[in-house]
């Protein structure tokens, strides 16, 4: 049976937006609302290299992801074609105006799932043997 419990309300979701609903583990689920009204659950990571949907922009029962605007189906998480990818989707009801997840799917879907570093940099592992070489930690700078 499932365990459903409540994240917000309808009108706590902008039309044409999203609202983002945090985990103890894992990424957060992106929650939109299409210009119907209908609403969708995804993870908040874009399959090509992992941007944020929720802040994409929705447009029929899709989201553009704002980072390279690959289109995802909201009801689906699959890519459009030629891109191929898929996000998960997770379980969503609406019941006397309060949005509703699958507290086992919030628990157990995509958890191991990260947002790749963006840009240039890398975190480095200042630790060990790399620390003893870094010019900074000789100096005292880090
Ligand atoms: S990360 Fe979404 S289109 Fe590239």
């Amino acid at each position: 049976m499932t365990h459903w419990i409540p994240v917000c309300t309808v009108e706590d979701i902008p039309a044409l937006g999203a609202r983002r609903v945090a985990r103890e583990h894992g990424l957060d689920v992106a929650v939109f609302k299409a210009a119907d009204q209908r609403l969708f659950a995804l993870l908040d990571r874009c399959p090509h290299k992992g941007g944020p949907l929720s802040q994409g922009i929705v447009f029929g029962h899709s989201v553009a992801c704002p980072l390279h605007n690959w289109n995802i189906a909201l009801d689906s998480g699959q890519a459009a074609a030629p891109d191929q990818g898929q996000t998960p989707r997770f379980a969503l009801k609406v019941e006397h105006g309060l949005v509703y997840l699958d507290a086992h799917e919030l628990d157990t879907l995509a958890t191991e799932a990260k947002r790749p570093l963006a840009g240039p940099a890398a975190r480095l592992d200042c630790s060990g043997p790399a620390r003893r070489a870094c010019p900074g930690a000789a100096s005292g700078a880090c």
